[in-house]
This record gives C-alpha cells, structure tokens and sequence, in this order.
C-alpha cells in the first residue's frame, strides 16, 4: 500500500501535467516518492491495484509510439482503470474533426483522464483548457515531454543514489526539434545537475544557453566528464531540410560507438529515450553494454505514470 503518510503530506494540485517547468522541485521528488513506492508494489505483486479502479483512462495519440503509449496504458491497467486507445487515423481527426470537439466527446463519452500526444506544440495545454477531466502531455512537438523527463531523471536518481550535486549530463543529438531535451533540461536544473548540450552547431543553437547550460560542438570534450551521456536520434520528420551532410557523417563525427566508449568516464551511464537508431547516434555495442540504462528506463516509464496518474486524478477529486 502507498503511505499514508506521503498522501497526507502530498502538495501536488494540479490535475494537468503538460510541461516539466511548471513543477517545483517539491513536486518532482513528490512524483518520485510515489514511483518508488509503486516500483516496490509492483515487484511484489504483478497483478492489478486498485487506486484508479472505476475510472477510465482514454489514450488519444497523434504521432506514432511505442514506449509512452504502452507505459501509460500498462500504468493505468495497474492502477485498476479501465483504458481506451484511440488510434488517430481511424479516428474522427481523419474526417475533420477538432481537437477541442474529438477532446469534449471522449469527456462526455464519461472519460475520466486524457493521455494526449500530438505533433503540434502547445495541443497538450490546448485541450486541457477545454475539458474539465485530468490531462497529462505525452509529448507535445518539439514543445514538452514531461512523463519522459520524470522517468529519466528517476531513472538517473536510483544510479545516483538520490544526490544530483555535482553529476554531469550531456545531451548529445538533435536538441533543435527534441521535446525530451527541452523537458530533461528543465527537470535536471530543478534538480540541481549541470546539462551540456552536444551536437552539430545546426542543431545546437546558442540560444539554448539561456536554459542555463553548457554547450560543446566538440563530441570529446562533450562527453569526457560526463556521469551520464544522453543520446538523442535526429527527428527527421521535424526537419523539413537536412541539418548536416548526410547521416553517415553525421555518425561519423558525433555518433557514440565502440570505438569512442574509451573517451567515457568509469562508470558513466548511457541513456536514450528511445527509439534508437542504431549505427546513427549510437551503436549496439554501446546500447546493449553494461553502461546502457535504456530499458531501465522503459521499465521505469510504468512507474513514474502510474504516479503522475494518480497525482492528477486524486488532485481532480479535491
Ligand atoms: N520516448 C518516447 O517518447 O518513445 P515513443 O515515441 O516510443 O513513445
């Protein structure tokens, strides 16, 4: 059973989740308290639990996934509701449907909870204002992808032992369009990490010093002291023209392979959110290594949105 101790004492009010910067640092550790509770019962007992029992969970997807839409669906099932997916081309979107109209027929329908991924920046917080139901971004554009940088830096946590002082993370890919960067940025400043962002200069714009980190074009320097090395695919269907010469080149130059491994620290960890391209910004060797915590944060993608679930519907009952 979850404490009730951490329920009492839980300040999270928010029935909608859409971006990682409106959280405070309370309310992240808050959402990790509850994952590690729920990792924990979910260790000992595989079967159903009850917290969400009698609710209904609707999963509304724009873009393709694979990890986010089966973690949340699978979290949702573990917390006893019932889930219903809704598969954007067979939806009514294809006929011309609005977002706010698909949005306020799954409320009527008496859906308890919107899980909302779309390619436009800003839909996630779009809908939320016009239902009255829970609303959790399940990645937004190239705008957010909170669960994403809950799980990782969760995932971070357990490798740290709970302390970000000091550690090192650098993100290394295509920042320019990724939502997972804007997200992982935010959550590891609140956590008190330092964030280097690598990568070619296109797609590693200056600006991004604003959010108060480092930024290196130089995959060597980028990664030598890293305790974790982010790696991040080029989202080609973002870009509407080529951002480096070809992809060869691209893996060339800042592709992380087993030749490379030698520039790691001891001990430093590789992480992805996935999916992967392998041979592109990171190969085999590497994501199948002992360094590779990328399933570790698959695993804990069921956890983290079995938290934020419950979080946001128990907020939406007060
Ligand atoms: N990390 C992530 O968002 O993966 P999916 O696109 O498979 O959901």
């Amino acid at each position: 059973m979850i404490s009730k101790e951490l329920l009492d004492t839980v300040t999270w009010s928010r029935k909608v989740l859409t971006c990682i910067e409106d959280l405070s640092l309370r309310e992240i550790n808050e959402v990790f308290a509850l994952a590690d509770m729920f990792k924990a019962e979910l260790k000992g007992d595989k079967t159903k639990l009850g917290y969400l029992r009698g609710k209904t969970v609707v999963s509304l997807f724009f873009e393709p996934s694979t990890r986010t839409r089966t973690a949340f669906e699978m979290a949702a099932h573990k917390l006893g509701a019932d889930v219903i997916s809704v598969a954007s081309n067979v939806s009514s979107s294809v006929k011309g449907e609005t977002l706010k109209d698909t949005a306020r027929n799954i409320e009527a329908l008496m859906s308890d909870m919107i899980i909302v991924r779309h390619s436009c920046a800003g839909a996630a917080q779009y809908l939320a204002e016009r239902v009255k139901i829970p609303v959790i971004n399940a990645g937004d554009g190239a705008h957010a992808h909170p669960t994403q940088a809950l799980l990782d830096t969760f995932t971070m946590r357990e490798k740290f032992n709970g302390n970000f002082k000091g550690k090192k993370i650098t993100i290394l890919g295509d920042i320019l369009f990724s939502r997972v960067a804007r997200s992982d940025i935010q959550a590891l400043n609140k956590l008190g990490a330092s964030v280097t962002l690598a990568g070619p200069s296109t797609l590693v714009p200056r600006e991004f010093e604003k959010l108060g980190v480092k930024i290196c074009y130089d995959l060597e320097s980028a990664v030598a002291d890293a305790d974790v090395v982010m790696l991040l695919r080029i989202q080609h269907e973002r870009q509407s023209s080529l951002h480096f010469p070809s992809i060869s080149e691209y893996a060339n130059v800042f592709g992380l392979n087993k030749r490379r491994e030698s520039l790691l620290k001891p001990g430093a960890f590789i992480m992805h959110p996935g999916p992967i391209n392998r041979g592109v910004e990171l190969d085999s060797f590497l994501a199948d290594s002992g360094r590779s915590v990328i399933l570790n944060q698959v695993t804990n993608g069921v956890a983290v949105r079995m938290a934020v679930m419950k979080l946001c519907m128990a907020a939406a009952r007060r």
